[in-house]
């Protein structure tokens, strides 16, 4: 069977037959189905979605609104981001510039697809969350990457605006950015936000700033935006999603913001994809907007004591080089001596029973690093860090 697909891979399109490894999910493949193993691998919290915005969708589905709606979105839930942006951002968005997409990943793949043409480049600020990549290859653009530097002294990861510039060409469309970041936690600082936009506006070249985690960033109610710095007008989409602030992976329910004049574009092409995300699941989004704050503590309070455990527990494991994460549910580590991150995710699941994502996943430059989801239980999190333990050794505390 799997001669037989590799043989008509030729007939599928060039670009798919070169697409790099997502190491990321061959190793999650290589856990799965093995007796006793624990994932953190996976980038979701452990809660299910909660109840008042399930309630709002299968009252919708009640309702009747299970037809085709607009390709961009029900009107109210893009009135009602809006209003969250007013409300909780302190910003005017109009409506007119929030599209909705099935999922943000799905709003990263119609912005890239409307702005990038074969053999473009793309600036990426690694590391990255792989299919941020993939969707640049689909796209058949080129990525150039420029990795976060970590800071020893201060056990902290950097972002060298200068190596970014640098990085552009004449043949740079787009810099993409993930802040909060995915995997390490980084936060990108309104200062540099503003130097790189200013940057980029000179230079008519666009900045995607996928900011799926602007709400799980720990000690305030939300991360800085690109929009914080923008004008209407600037070449500037904002990728955002329901799945980790309100516990909804599974809906596949996302937006994008751009200026007012990609409204018609990201409507074109959204009518070839899949016009539109779904009808009745925008209705839970809608609740979930407008009741969701009390379950996002509830979520940040849970994962700021797995971060205390976390540190506390690998944070003084000698062989153990690790950030507290400012931001997102991820540990980014370095274990000494573990310097083939894809052979040792392998040991861990094997020896350990525990299965994590390798740092080559997320970039060029993130080889020996490994990503750890801490957003469990913490019985979980304790029973994790005791496998990684019997294959590492244990720390001090
Ligand atoms: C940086 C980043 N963007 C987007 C996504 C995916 O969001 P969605 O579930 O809305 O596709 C993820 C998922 O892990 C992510 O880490």
């Amino acid at each position: 069977m799997l001669d037989k697909q590799n043989n008509n891979k030729g007939s599928f399109r060039r670009v798919v037959q070169s697409l790099s490894a997502n190491t990321a999910a061959d190793i999650l493949r290589y856990g799965w189905g093995k007796e006793d193993v624990i994932s953190l691998a996976q980038g979701e919290g452990c809660a299910p979605t909660p109840d008042f915005i399930s309630d709002a969708t299968y009252q919708a589905l009640k309702e009747g609104k299970t037809h085709y709606g607009p390709v961009l979105g029900q009107p109210a839930l893009r009135q009602e981001i809006s209003d969250y942006y007013k409300r909780v951002f302190e910003l005017d968005v109009p409506s007119n510039r929030v599209f909705m997409t099935s999922s943000g990943t799905t709003a990263m793949h119609l912005g890239l697809t409307s702005i990038l043409d074969t053999d473009d480049e793309v600036v990426a600020i690694t590391p990255i969350w792989k299919n941020l990549l993939g969707a640049v290859e689909v796209a058949e653009a080129h990525t150039v990457q420029v990795p976060l530097t970590y800071d020893d002294a201060n056990s902290a990861w950097n972002l060298d605006l200068e190596a970014v510039m640098s990085a552009c060409t004449s043949k740079t469309k787009a810099i993409l950015v993930v802040t909060p970041s995915n995997p390490t936690g980084w936060v990108m600082g309104t200062e540099q936000m503003k130097e790189l936009l200013d940057f980029a506006r000179e230079r008519n070249i666009w900045i995607v700033s996928d900011e799926v985690y602007n709400r799980a960033v720990y000690g305030e109610v939300r991360a800085p935006s690109f929009l914080d710095v923008a004008k209407e007008d600037d070449l500037l989409m904002v990728i955002n999603s329901f799945s980790k602030a309100w516990a909804m992976t599974g809906w596949r329910l996302g937006w994008l913001v751009g200026p007012p004049c990609a409204e018609e574009v990201i409507r074109d092409i959204a009518l070839y994809d899949n016009m539109g995300p779904p009808t009745f699941t925008q209705f839970g989004g809608i609740k979930a907007l407008q009741d969701g704050e009390a379950f996002i503590q509830e979520q940040m309070d849970l994962w700021q004591s797995n971060i205390d455990l976390l540190m506390k527990r690998l944070g003084t494991n000698p062989r153990v080089k690790i950030a507290n994460p400012k931001s997102t549910f991820y540990a980014f580590f370095k274990v000494d001596g573990e310097e083939d991150c894809l052979a040792f995710t392998k040991r861990l699941i094997d020896e350990g029973g525990i299965s994590l994502t390798p740092g080559c996943a997320f970039g060029n430059d993130c080889k020996g690093w490994v990503r750890l989801c801490f957003a469990v239980s913490e019985e979980k999190l304790n029973k994790a860090i005791d496998r990684i333990e019997k294959v590492i050794g244990v720390g001090e505390a």
